[in-house]
């Protein structure tokens, strides 16, 4: 059976689908038919989406993945065209390319997701997304929103049978979705843990139940307190007391490095790990801690832009583009399976630079202020005073630098700013 929910409908309707989804799975017991009657009602009553439920299992199961794909795509584009009438056609050529693939990315709608998803569709991939909004958006999918090769369901990744349903159709999975962000973190670490290590989990079980190649997201943050930068994938981490929340953050990403690396070795998965450094550019949300999207939004409105600690802290910043391209090459290659990948600039800047730096190019009137983290969190957060990748794997492996200067991407991200 399959299970679509294209993103045709205004964000507040969106808790809905997570009650179809609980109905669903009580539904599950009364069997298939009652499922896709609860489903399809609910979906009629709450939302302007629709919820396309195809008893197809027996369909797919026994076809190849061309055909699956094909038979996929034409439904889909028959349903778009009848229930839809503003529907704009898919943007890109018929497909030929024999390496077109039927891609599942978890957590699309985030930052990252978004991009990523993105350039997979202009590549012509069939793409789905798995995605709870809970710091992604709609608004992050609004481009490709009427894609043909789309498919977004807003479902969590927790939920087992509904990872199993996409994993099992697919050819391989980007898996970013995690709770994300200081602040998150900070005020949320039960959410943290949970999301981070038991969705990766479910994520990484399907996969290998399926055997389908995988690309984990994991973060620079594993390097913790470590003070030996550049940071090379093989270094140690050095992490601070449970007594801070923010390093359940990096443990829980640690976990989801051990256990990729556990199912390669054991069972021969193919799963690739991505360490991604700071990552900025447009659709970025501040909301959650990210300093980039926080300094522009002060600087706009002629603020102080608010400096946690003293500033010297520094860090280098990468563009979303040049990461998503890194993330896919890294895919491509059979060299890359099993290892650990540094993705990240090697460019270092102090976050007061980066103030200054964004002053500059907004003209902000609002200056700069300093500011506690105590005073900011609401309690004492460990921060460490440098983040810088060694490259020379990722380099080695894919020829993979980052190409994007500072000030274009912070010119950017301006110009997303003052369009919202
Ligand atoms: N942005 C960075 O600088 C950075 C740095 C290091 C690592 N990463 C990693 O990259 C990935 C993407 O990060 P991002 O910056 O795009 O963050 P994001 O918050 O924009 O994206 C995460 C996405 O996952 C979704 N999500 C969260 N929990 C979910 C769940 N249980 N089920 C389904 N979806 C869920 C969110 O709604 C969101 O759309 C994450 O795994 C993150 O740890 C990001």
């Amino acid at each position: 059976m399959k299970h679509t929910w294209t993103p045709n409908c205004p964000t507040y309707f969106l808790p809905v689908p997570y009650s179809v989804l609980s109905l669903l799975s009580l539904a599950n017991v009364a069997g298939k038919d009652a499922r896709c009657t609860v489903a399809l009602k609910l979906s009629y009553w709450y939302t302007d989406a629709y919820v396309e439920f195809v008893d197809n299992e027996n369909e797919w199961g026994g076809l190849s993945h061309g055909r699956a794909r094909d038979s996929m795509r034409s439904r889909r584009a028959r349903s778009l065209r009848g229930r839809r009438g503003n529907r704009q056609p898919a943007t890109h050529s018929p497909k030929k390319n024999p390496l077109i693939m039927n891609i599942l990315v978890t957590g699309g709608a985030g930052f990252i997701g978004s991009h990523l998803v993105g350039k997979l569709l202009v590549e012509g991939h069939q793409v789905a997304i798995i995605d709870n909004l809970s710091t992604g958006s709609l608004e992050n999918l609004q481009s490709i929103r009427d894609h043909a090769d789309l498919t977004f369901v807003h479902g969590d990744i927790r939920e087992g049978d509904l990872v199993q349903m996409f994993v099992k159709e697919c050819d391989c999975i980007f898996h970013l979705a995690a709770a994300v962000g200081v602040r998150l973190i900070a005020e949320d670490p039960v959410h943290t843990i949970e999301t981070n290590i038991g969705g990766t989990e479910i994520v990484l079980k399907k996969a290998n139940r399926f055997g389908k190649k995988i690309f984990l997201a994991s973060t620079s943050e594993v390097y913790g307190k470590s003070e030996a930068v550049p940071f090379r994938e093989e270094d140690d981490f050095v992490l601070g007391s449970t007594a801070f929340s923010r390093w359940s953050y990096a443990c829980s990403k640690a976990i989801d490095e051990f256990l990729g690396q556990a199912y390669f070795e054991q069972y021969g998965l193919n799963v690739v790990i991505g360490r991604l450094f700071n990552t900025i550019g447009p659709r970025q949300t501040g909301r959650y801690g990210m300093v980039v999207p926080r300094f522009v939004q002060w600087a706009l409105r002629d603020e102080p832009i608010q400096i946690y600690g003293t500033g010297r802290q520094t860090r280098c910043f990468c563009y979303v583009g040049d990461v998503v391209e890194g993330v896919m090459a890294l895919m491509l290659t059979k060299k890359a399976a099993g290892k650990v990948f540094n993705i990240g600039s090697t460019d270092e800047i102090s976050i007061e630079q980066l103030a200054d730096r964004v002053i500059e190019v907004t003209g902000s009137q609002g200056g700069k202020t300093h500011v506690s983290y105590q005073d900011a969190y609401g309690r004492s957060i460990e921060d460490m005073m440098r983040r810088v990748p060694c490259t020379d794997r990722i380099s080695e492996t894919i020829g993979w630098e980052p190409k994007t200067p500072l000030e274009e991407i912070l010119k950017m991200v301006v110009e997303y700013e003052k369009g919202r």
